[in-house]
């Protein structure tokens, strides 16, 4: 089993993800936490790339998508399709569901470019995906009483209600994976929500 987390930022993925992580594992079951941009080492040297504030040269949407997929392809190919193969539950903190949110509701950038990139790089989809929302000032504050923002959460509001409209889009268009956790509930609350759904599967 695949399954992916998505959100704008500070939603509380981190939070759920760690819960459903220590409930499988209750279960006996053998599952690998990992999240992208990232989940190998050099992966997370793209990560390190996409989120930095670079105040000399401001990353072009293009390159951004491409690094996306780069780092992907190697998650893929180091760390998912091994798990998968050897049976263990893959949790996966965001996944090309976040590309088109980001990507193309937030930047802009065309859905044909995207599609290219799925269709050839992106060989497995999650069984399920978790989509934590909430309205973007709840989760930015969370997310500046974290600390320093990176290049992301450096954005402006309307990106972030362009990227959530994102989410609302792709779980309008498949219904059957992306579940809609109501993320202004306590944690207590979304995991219930979200064990609810794990549960019926
Ligand atoms: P995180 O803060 O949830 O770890 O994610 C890092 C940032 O990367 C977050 O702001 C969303 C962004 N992102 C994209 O823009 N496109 C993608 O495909 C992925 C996986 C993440």
């Amino acid at each position: 089993m695949f399954i992916s987390f998505e959100g704008t930022e500070g939603v509380g993925k981190t939070t759920l993800i760690q819960r459903i992580y220590a409930h499988l594992e209750q279960q006996g079951k053998q599952v690998v936490l990992t999240r992208e941009p990232g989940g190998t080492p050099m992966a997370e040297q793209i990560r390190s790339l996409l989120l930095s504030v670079n105040h000399e040269e401001s990353m072009c949407n293009d390159t951004e998508l491409l690094l996306m997929y780069a780092a992907r392809a190697q998650h893929l190919a180091q760390v998912i399709e091994p798990a998968l193969t050897q049976g263990q539950t893959v949790l996966c903190d965001r996944f090309t569901d976040a590309s088109f949110a980001y990507q193309c509701a937030g930047r802009g950038l065309s859905q044909e470019k995207l599609e290219l990139l799925n269709d050839n790089f992106v060989s497995r989809m999650p069984n399920f995906t978790f989509w934590l929302d909430a309205p973007i000032d709840i989760g930015m504050n969370r997310a500046r009483e974290r600390g320093a923002l990176d290049r992301f959460e450096q954005e402006k509001f309307s990106f972030f209600e362009k990227v959530r409209s994102g989410y609302e889009q792709l779980w309008q268009k498949y219904p059957e994976r992306i579940k809609r956790l109501d993320a202004t509930q306590t944690p207590d609350q979304v995991f219930a929500q979200a064990l609810a759904y794990l549960d019926a599967v």
